[in-house]
């Protein structure tokens, strides 16, 4: 087993709240294991540009309460061709580093993923950090809570103006392919209807729906719009369907990157330093190319391969169904 003294950490792609609770993790518990740390600055971008500094436990001292990352983040093409790996290579092997901590989603993943397949004598795991919860291997992933939280919240606020209006609002919430926030702020905030990726809705049903629920006994709805939606975003949407429904009043509000932002829920908190510290120890025992995750409350290992190509993260139709039942 190769035997580690010095670990990096980084984070890549979106941002998600969580995301410094891990941070301080991975540092505290290698700090305590008798390892050495390095930060990264800027995902992949920083290990291509030798943007690093070493970190000691004070480096993530009252951090758990902030969004955002204190590595900050980038999405960086360069790593993707073999030149920019090569180098990130090079940066780390200077710097004496044999282990490294990625926490971000399936971008990231697949760029520690064909790094490490390259270069085995740097080991890597990776932490599922994303509001899309889109990651196989991990029923919740870091960020997604949270960014739930904030979408909930906004749509109550705007269900108060709706309802004072007699209005329909088309909402659109992030996540890229997945309709996991969709669901379940859907859920949570009693969403008239739910536009979702993984489930093609027919826009005539929608009008039907609408009709039936807006016109006749309610007082305001709201349809929530995953981004990743096939019909298009909100707006689209809104204009076929006020086409139909010409004597409603209909209102598109994107909620957009607000949703990233803010401090991490009590379970990003807990999840961001079980995952972080678990990362960690999966090295210390040797491992590599995985991904930590949490499922049935156990924080659990899946082959990095297998996070990326299982998924298709599937939604549960039980929740669409009583969604959908729930919302008559
Ligand atoms: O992956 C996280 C995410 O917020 C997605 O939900 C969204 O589609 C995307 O990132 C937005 O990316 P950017 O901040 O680069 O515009």
């Amino acid at each position: 087993m190769q035997k580690i003294s010095k670990i990096a950490v980084l984070t890549s792609g979106g941002d998600a709240p969580g995301m410094n609770p891990c941070i301080r993790a991975v540092v505290r518990t290698a700090i305590y294991n008798n390892l050495n740390v390095v930060g990264i600055k800027q995902g992949y971008k920083g290990l291509i540009e030798n943007d690093m500094y070493n970190m000691d436990k004070r480096s993530v001292s009252n951090i758990l309460n902030l969004g955002g990352t204190i590595l900050k983040t980038a999405r960086c093409l360069e790593f993707r061709t073999d030149e920019g790996m090569e180098t990130a290579y090079k940066n780390l092997k200077d710097q004496n580093i044999d282990a490294l901590v990625a926490i971000g989603g399936d971008g990231t993943f697949t760029g520690a993923l064909r790094f490490s397949k390259k270069y085995t004598d740097i080991a890597v795991i990776g932490v599922p950090g994303t509001i899309d919860n889109d990651l196989y291997g991990s029923t919740y992933t870091l960020g997604f809570d949270t960014a739930t939280n904030t979408v909930i919240e906004a749509i109550d606020k705007i269900r108060d103006t709706a309802d004072a209006h007699d209005r329909v609002f088309f909402i659109e919430v992030m996540g890229r392919d997945s309709g996991a926030i969709a669901l379940r702020a859907g859920i949570s905030c009693g969403a008239e209807a739910i536009l979702l990726p993984e489930k093609e809705t027919a826009i005539k049903d929608l009008i039907a729906d609408l009709k039936d629920g807006h016109l006749t006994s309610k007082s305001s709805s709201i349809v929530i719009v995953a981004e990743g939606d096939k019909h298009g975003g909100a707006y689209d949407i809104a204009k076929i369907v006020g086409k139909e429904l010409a004597n409603i009043d209909i209102k598109v509000t994107i909620l957009g990157h607000l949703q990233r932002g803010g401090s991490p829920s009590s379970f990003d908190r807990v999840l961001g330093s079980r995952l972080g510290y678990a990362a960690v120890n999966a090295l210390l025992k040797g491992e590599s190319q995985k991904m930590v995750g949490l499922r049935a409350n156990e924080i659990l290992l899946t082959d990095l391969e297998e996070a990326l190509t299982s998924h298709e993260f599937k939604l549960e139709e039980d929740l669409m169904e009583m969604a959908h039942i729930l919302s008559i």
